[in-house]
């Protein structure tokens, strides 16, 4: 990368994240304000091999702020993960003079980054965004917070009507590998159990709490459940059978990563699309942006991806404490 660079590209790459929007803008912005034009490829990784390409001005990002989903599109790219099909990204990418790429994305995303970077000396930024939080590297990655906001809005109401009807609701959330949308919105929404992956639980158990919980006159509860633990419809079916107690279930599912983001994520995603192009600018690359508390903080991607992120077990506790 020759300084001063000239132009750079971006792209959301994986699951959509509300907020990836914000990012976006906040690469365009921050990049046009020192003069660098941007190239903003559509579908992720996909696009840049496809070269589906479009020059973004400031007007591109205006009126993007408040909207869930991604403007450049999203895609999970096979084709990039063979060798062939990194050589005609990096094609496109020097075709269309692009000189450093701000990707904005999950640990998938940002893997495809760090490689283009090791194989080709490709200058590559990255910018966490994910609703599944579970990047190291940063506490917060953009999505998060407005994911789990929809999950307890939605368990709230489910309250509601499982205590008219005195009826259990199981919930399942989103998160593959691991629980940490589960236990946020566990804990916010005061569920009386909480299944994630990273966690053994017995079903047999939770029965036996449900049943001591009804003894004392407790007549309804919420169990949330990471999708990586089990599935909703099989806990359901369990509890009604080891029970006898009426029970529903709700996969929350896609609605999770739809909407408007939360004012957190809107300002997350500004900060971090900003720092990520003001440092790839300054000649720095193959970090990710991030957030230690309220402060920014930018680490190695070999680290970020090395490294696990593992649920703090103080809110493990704290969500056992709270079923009892
Ligand atoms: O990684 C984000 C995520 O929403 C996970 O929580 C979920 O397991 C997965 O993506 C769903 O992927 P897809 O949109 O491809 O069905």
């Amino acid at each position: 990368m020759n300084l001063p660079v000239k132009r750079i590209g971006v792209i959301t790459s994986g699951g959509d994240a509300p907020g990836m929007n914000a990012a976006i803008r906040g690469v365009v912005r921050a990049a046009l304000y020192r003069n660098v034009e941007v190239i903003g490829f559509s579908h992720g990784w996909e696009g840049v091999i496809n070269d589906e390409s479009q020059l973004m001005d400031s007007k591109a990002v205006g009126g993007i702020i408040d909207r869930g989903g991604t403007i450049l599109r999203s895609a999970r790219s096979a084709e990039f993960r063979t060798p062939e099909g990194r050589v005609k990204a990096l094609d496109n990418l020097k075709k269309n003079e692009v000189e450093g790429l701000v990707v904005i994305g999950g640990d998938g995303s940002l893997t495809g980054a760090l490689k283009l970077q090791e194989e080709f000396h490709f200058p590559v930024m990255g910018v966490p965004g994910s609703i599944d939080n579970d990047i190291s590297g940063t506490d917060f990655s953009i999505g998060f917070d407005t994911a789990v906001n929809i999950s307890v809005e939605a368990i709230d109401r489910l309250r509601d009507t499982a205590y008219s009807h005195e009826r259990v609701f199981v919930v399942e959330v989103m998160g593959r590998r691991n629980g940490f949308i589960a236990i946020e919105s566990g804990l916010a929404g005061g569920a009386e159990a909480i299944l994630i992956p990273e966690v053994p639980y017995s079903l047999l158990d939770i029965c036996k709490n449900l049943r001591s919980a009804a003894d004392k006159g407790k007549r309804s509860s919420i169990i949330v459940v990471a999708e990586g633990a089990a599935r909703a419809s099989d806990v359901k079916v369990f509890i009604e059978k080891n029970t006898g107690f009426d029970c529903r279930y709700l996969v929350l599912g896609h609605l999770q990563r739809g909407g408007s983001p939360t004012v957190f994520d809107r300002v997350l995603a500004l900060r971090l699309g900003a720092l990520a192009t003001n440092r790839l600018l300054s000649g720095f690359r193959g970090e990710m942006a991030g957030v230690d508390g309220n402060k920014l903080v930018s680490h190695p991607l070999t680290y970020v991806l090395s490294t696990e992120r593992t649920i703090d077990p103080e809110k493990l506790l704290l969500a056992e404490v709270m079923a009892k």
